[in-house]
């Protein structure tokens, strides 16, 4: 989805101090943003097999989104239709052959359908009581949920420029995997993703394997849509070197660097290297704070300590703690009285403009 305007026309400074700390503006941008939008759950190698599930919330909304017994992958409301109690608790793990609701015993296939109504009244009707569903896609391995009312338009459409079939993402693992609670507006920690002007100081050890200015200069948006795709951003020196374990890359594939994706509207992020994948999806849980789950995927059949170590993962890790701590003493700043907007660096924030645009073109639509 372009969007209709030139770079020139974006906005020029940041956003609003309500947009970042309203509670009302949270509660409307819930409703317009982050329960119709697409929303990264897990990769599905974390639902391998028939009944494995992982529990999906977001802010009073909670989603089982299961392995059905069809091979197909379901997003079931964990709301019981009968007392509206929630049929699972744990955040992630493997029911047998069906949800069954602690509650009072109602119990419902993998598709949701309402399967046992147990002491119900003889001439109960069980028509109409199944499960409610929230929409699913799985995209490159990738498993999103939508709470749209209407069927959104799917994934593979709203990001058909964003081409990863130089990799091959069918079988893949997870390597590493961090999920963080950040004291700050989901966007204040989008928006430092977007820019590496803050890099220089305050990332020591990714400066030292990365030209800072051409790399920030990399992350600068192309053109005004709801995403930015570059798909041969040069790789961080030593990459291959240090790692060489099982390819990702497509021989056939001219690219030299690796392919990334930051979806604005989907707050989720990929970027697929030489033989590792790297993902972050972002959830508001308040006004004022959020999280992060971020993941890296190596090949399936990749073994630890041979393709790949722990230690390769350093500086992914270390950076988005530094950066966790710096967006939260940014909220800090944008609490004051005195915070108003501040104005964007052309070259440097160019992806935070867009952002910006975008945002707030989905909140008034
Ligand atoms: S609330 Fe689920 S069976 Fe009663
Ligand atoms: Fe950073």
């Amino acid at each position: 989805m372009a969007v209709p305007i030139a770079v020139s026309e974006l906005p020029q400074l940041g956003l609003e101090q309500y947009e970042y700390i309203s509670p009302e503006h949270h509660a409307l941008e819930l409703e317009r943003f982050w329960r119709p939008g697409w929303r990264f759950v897990c990769h599905e190698s974390e639902l391998a097999a028939r009944g494995r599930y992982v529990r999906f919330d977001l802010v009073g909304d909670s989603v089982i989104v299961v392995r059905g017994d069809d091979g197909a992958v379901h997003a079931l409301h964990n709301v019981c239709r009968h007392r509206g109690s929630p049929l699972v608790t744990d955040q992630r793990g493997a029911c047998r052959a069906r949800l069954v609701c602690p509650f009072h015993g109602w119990s419902y296939d993998l598709d949701g359908t309402v399967r046992t109504t147990p002491k119900m009244h003889d001439d109960f009707d069980r028509t109409g009581w199944d499960l409610r569903r929230a929409w699913v896609e799985v995209w490159n391995g990738m498993v999103f949920i939508s709470l749209a009312r209407e069927e959104p338009e799917s994934i593979a459409e709203r990001l058909a420029g964003a081409d990863f079939s130089g990799y091959d993402l069918s079988g893949l693992k997870i390597a590493w995997e961090r999920d963080y609670t950040i004291q700050c507006n989901w966007k204040i920690a989008w928006e430092g993703g977007l820019e590496c002007y803050h890099c220089g100081l305050n990332h020591p050890d990714l400066c030292r394997v990365v030209p800072i200015d051409d790399y920030g200069d990399q992350l600068n948006a192309r053109e005004v849509a709801e995403y930015d795709y570059i798909p041969d951003r040069p790789n961080l020196p030593g990459v291959e070197r240090r790692r060489g374990g099982r390819a990702l890359r497509r021989e056939d594939n001219p690219a030299s660097g690796s392919t990334a994706l930051q979806w604005h509207l989907g707050a989720f992020e990929m970027f697929a290297g030489v033989d590792a994948v790297y993902v972050a999806g972002f959830l508001p849980l308040g006004p004022t704070t959020c999280s992060i789950r971020a993941l890296t995927l190596v090949h399936e059949n990749a073994v630890e300590g041979v393709d790949y170590t722990q230690a390769a993962f350093h500086i992914t890790e270390v950076t988005r703690e530094e950066d966790n701590a710096l967006v939260e003493i940014v909220q800090r700043g944008i609490f004051s009285s005195a915070y108003e907007p501040g104005p964007f660096n052309e070259r440097l924030e160019a992806a935070n403009r867009v952002f910006t645009q975008v945002y707030r073109d989905a909140m008034r639509a």
